[in-house]
């Protein structure tokens, strides 16, 4: 499987690159940067060190430096001052390509017409503006996986909504609306099952990379959920990419709230049972294809997975 990575590194989506490093049979191809944990020149010289750090020579395109139609924030108090936990290091020696992470995703996915699968780990503006290069985009790409949302259990960022998605809901609603087939959705739903506990941190190297930006990010998850461990949103959704069968999905028609209140980049979908001859039709998206947004995985192999690909030399 040959995979396009739009991230905002981050030190869950530094995991994922890790993990997809390790898998058999799986290649990085592109990487595009976007603003989410930290701003987009911070995201995209740490990913251009991350992939220095694991030896994978990839085009590294940044991306998206605000949100379609909301101001610029960003989340250093997970991620760190620099997105990886303090622990950024030197600037990168690798200078970043040309093109734009959006010019990137389409010139690739025409160039390779189906052959590709896409990665998006961050607030989802590099896709809605390739959306805008490209709306055959869906039809260009093989299988998406998008980490986003919170669909039946609380938000991280707010109450109702999880951060990838209240990062820029305008884009997430537009991709969303896009006509994606294969398109996978990795919420809270079920990453915050797969909190890593403080054990399986422990039973990390002590000198291993991995485990030292880790450290701000599990003092981070600590307080906020007064367990220690952390939650590997990204590489959960980067490990359902690669292997669909750890998951089990519901499908259906989403939107994301672009106006509530308290609910603004809150996925929503009509989950109610109706009745096929219900009088009553649908209220949320009924022209939108349906898509999978996982309810259930295999945490317990992942966690395996995650440990054996971040302690792999
Ligand atoms: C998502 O938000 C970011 O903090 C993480 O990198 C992940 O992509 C989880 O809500
Ligand atoms: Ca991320």
């Amino acid at each position: 499987m040959r995979i396009i990575v739009d991230a905002d590194p981050g030190i869950d989506d530094a995991l994922a690159l890790y993990y997809l490093r390790a898998q058999a049979d799986t290649e990085i191809v592109a990487i595009g940067t976007v603003h989410g944990n930290v701003p987009v020149h911070q995201a995209t010289a740490n990913a251009l060190r991350l992939v220095e750090r694991l030896g994978i020579d990839v085009p590294v395109a940044m991306g998206a430096a605000k949100p379609l139609a909301q101001p610029l924030r960003t989340a250093e108090d997970v991620h760190g001052h620099d997105g990886l936990g303090g622990h950024a290091g030197a600037e990168p020696k690798t200078a970043r390509s040309h093109e734009s992470a959006a010019e990137q995703l389409v010139n690739l996915a025409r160039r390779n017409p189906g052959e590709l699968g896409l990665l998006a780990i961050g607030p989802l503006t590099n896709v809605a503006l390739a959306l805008q290069i490209e709306p055959r985009l869906p039809e260009l790409l093989g299988d998406v996986v998008v980490m986003g949302g919170a669909l039946n259990v609380p938000g991280n960022i707010t109450s109702q909504a999880e951060a990838n998605f209240w990062h820029d809901p305008e884009a997430a609603d537009l991709v969303l609306a896009a006509g994606f087939e294969n398109l996978t959705i990795v919420g809270l739903d079920v990453t915050m099952a797969s909190h890593a506990p403080q054990e399986w941190l422990d039973a990390l190297p002590q000198d291993c990379y991995p485990r030292r930006i880790l450290g701000f990010y599990a003092d981070f998850y600590g307080s906020f959920l007064g367990k220690k461990g952390f939650v590997p949103h990204d590489p959960l959704a980067a490990a359902i990419l690669v292997e669909p069968g750890l998951a089990t999905y519901q499908e259906d028609r989403f939107a994301i709230e672009l106006t509530g209140r308290y609910t603004r980049g809150k996925i929503v979908a009509d989950q109610r049972f109706l009745a096929p001859d219900s009088p009553f039709g649908r209220d949320i998206a009924p022209e939108r294809t349906k898509v999978r947004y996982a309810t259930t995985a295999d945490h317990a192999t992942f966690l395996d997975q995650l440990r054996c690909a971040v302690t792999q030399p």
